[in-house]
């Protein structure tokens, strides 16, 4: 029951949140006020109480004076592509977690990221405690130890290669090239049955990497620990929570970061293919 109530009172029937929703379920009643006819082919978009120039639309017990107005809160072009150019991959770490509070609000913001017809099913599983991670780092290494021991493996496989340079390092130097020395790990996952697994994760992970720079919270695109948890160990994901069904679309790790960096980088210009006829 989608529960999608018009505020007569406020509805101005412009029929925007007719025109704009995807599957095309709302219609004006004659003399009326628009409507849902199938509710069945609703895809819970919200466009209909997002694009209400007046707040009259209700829908799924959402009321439009809890969202966020958009006319004054947008941040500005030049700031969001500083936010783009200035995000580092942090590589150093301090040592504490960060509040809950901020992961949770982190987290909450990027599952607004958008999913393949809407399936919002990506599930984040991050470490709260940087004692919770510590104790996941220390079994990571053990389990490579063990892994390398076996020599069972192809020399070539790239993965290996890493492998074995990330464990010399933290046996011989203490240096932690997998998780970095970071505080929280973070593994984003989704149901395999749903339409696009992968793609929703990693633009989830997209929206929380940049979000995470605003607030002071630096990240690092993980493909060890993607490693470790996918392909060499995977009761690692189902002890941390990683449902069987679930298709692990990368994993990040996170904290505040232990250095800071004054400038952007300077990139070549980017690849760009610009169709002018066809
Ligand atoms: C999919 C992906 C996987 C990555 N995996 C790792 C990793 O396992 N370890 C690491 O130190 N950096 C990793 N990185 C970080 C890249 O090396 C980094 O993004 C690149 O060098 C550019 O630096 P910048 O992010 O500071 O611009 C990864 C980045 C991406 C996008």
């Amino acid at each position: 029951m989608l529960n999608f109530k018009i505020n007569e009172e406020l509805c101005i029937r412009c029929g925007k949140c007719i025109t704009d929703c995807p599957p095309m379920c709302i219609s004006m009643q004659e003399g009326d006020f628009p409507v849902i006819q199938d509710e069945n082919n609703c895809m819970l978009c919200q466009h209909c109480l997002a694009v209400c120039p007046t707040g009259a639309i209700s829908i799924m017990g959402a009321d439009p004076a809890d969202s966020i107005e958009l006319q004054y809160e947008l941040p500005t072009a030049h700031s969001m592509e500083t936010l783009i150019k200035g995000r580092r991959s942090i590589r150093k770490y301090k040592k504490n977690a960060l509040d809950e509070k901020i992961i949770t609000r982190l987290l909450e913001t990027a599952f607004h990221a958008p999913t393949g017809v809407n399936a919002q099913g990506v599930l984040f599983t991050a470490t709260t405690t940087a004692e919770a991670t510590e104790k996941l780092r220390k079994e990571i290494y053990a389990k490579v130890g063990k892994l390398l021991e076996n020599c069972d493996y192809d020399k070539d496989d790239l993965r290996f290669q890493y492998m074995n340079m990330a464990y010399k390092a933290y046996t011989n130097h203490n240096v932690d090239v997998i998780l970095r020395g970071a505080p929280h790990i973070l593994i984003a996952s989704a149901p395999k049955t749903i339409p696009l697994p992968k793609e929703d994760c990693i633009i989830a992970l997209s929206t929380f990497d940049l979000f995470a720079q605003t607030m002071g919270v630096g990240t690092l695109w993980n493909g060890m620990l993607k490693w470790c948890v996918d392909d060499f160990f995977p009761e690692l994901a189902t002890r941390l929570g990683v449902p069987e069904d679930h298709e692990i679309g990368y994993c990040m790790v996170f904290g505040s970061p232990a250095v800071q960096y004054k400038r952007t980088v300077q990139r070549k210009p980017g690849a760009l293919n610009f169709v002018n006829s066809f």
